[in-house]
């Protein structure tokens, strides 16, 4: 086992706020990427870390994966085998959700929510952020676009706006809202990596639209999400939830809405067919 200088390493993932900001097995995964790519070096203390895989180098990895790397956190270990989930109750809430499928990515929503709100962010803005990331459960690829059409019939149009355009904001740094590119994404899309075109091109309207700081926003504090030893809770955010999300009284994904299959769906991963 290669000897692992810690200042390196978060830098690599792109600083303690993005390692805090990770799930354990996403900090499993990126440490495994960092000591690959120290693997020849690691043996000289104190060396800095080596350049972030190419597109190719990753293409490379794809066939070496029991999963692929879009499937959504419910659906696939990264390391060992899925766990058995809790049944959930008959008339299923947000907060079931929160609390009993969405596991994977609960504490990094919570903790970007709590720090919105300690900005005194728009209260809209604070719930954007405790949803945002939600539906990499169900699909990690394109997860912006997931996220929002799972929320759209019970949230407002700017949340909607602000979940589905939050992902492609990642890609672009906005320094005067504080925000940079990530150096993690150089390892976990390549450093020769070159955004499409229709993201550039979505990026091109956001840009100029009237909400983009709701996006923005959501980028500003998924980045700076963290506060060593700080444990948040559904609990807290019960009220936020309360007036920004109109839970359907027969349970999400028994109302009949046009999006209660992806509510199902994350209530029964389980299920073959
Ligand atoms: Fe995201
Ligand atoms: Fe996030």
């Amino acid at each position: 086992m290669p000897s692992i200088d810690r200042r390196n390493l978060i830098a690599f993932l792109g600083g303690s706020a993005a390692v805090a900001g990770m799930t354990a097995s996403a900090r499993a995964e990126a440490m495994e990427s960092y000591l690959a790519a120290n693997l020849h070096s690691a043996a000289q203390a104190g060396s800095s870390p080596k350049r972030a895989p190419t597109v190719a180098e990753l293409e490379a990895q794809i066939p070496t994966r029991t999963y692929r790397r879009g499937a959504g956190k419910l659906f696939a270990a990264e390391q060992g085998n899925v766990p058995l989930l809790a049944p959930m109750p008959a008339k299923p809430t947000l907060t079931d959700f929160i609390r009993l499928r969405f596991m994977g990515t609960s504490e990094h929503c919570l903790q970007s929510a709590r720090l919105a709100r300690q900005k005194n962010l728009d209260e809209d803005i604070v719930f954007a952020c405790l949803i945002h990331d939600l539906s990499l459960n169900l699909m990690r690829t394109d997860h912006g676009f997931w996220g929002a059409q799972m929320f759209e019939p019970y949230v407002s149009e700017k949340v909607t706006f602000a979940v589905r355009h939050h992902a492609t904001l990642r890609f672009f740094p906005d320094h005067e809202a504080g925000y940079e590119y990530p150096e993690l994404y150089r390892t976990m899309f390549g450093s020769d990596y070159v955004v499409p075109a229709h993201q550039r091109a979505e990026y091109q309207m956001v840009r100029k639209h009237r909400w983009y700081m709701a996006p923005r926003l959501v980028t500003v504090n998924d980045l700076y999400s963290f506060e060593p030893g700080v444990k948040v809770s559904v609990d807290d955010f019960v009220d936020v939830i309360g007036r920004h999300f109109k839970q359907p009284k027969e349970g999400l994904g028994l109302d009949g809405s046009p999006v209660a299959h992806f509510w199902r769906s994350a209530a029964n991963p389980d299920s073959p067919l």
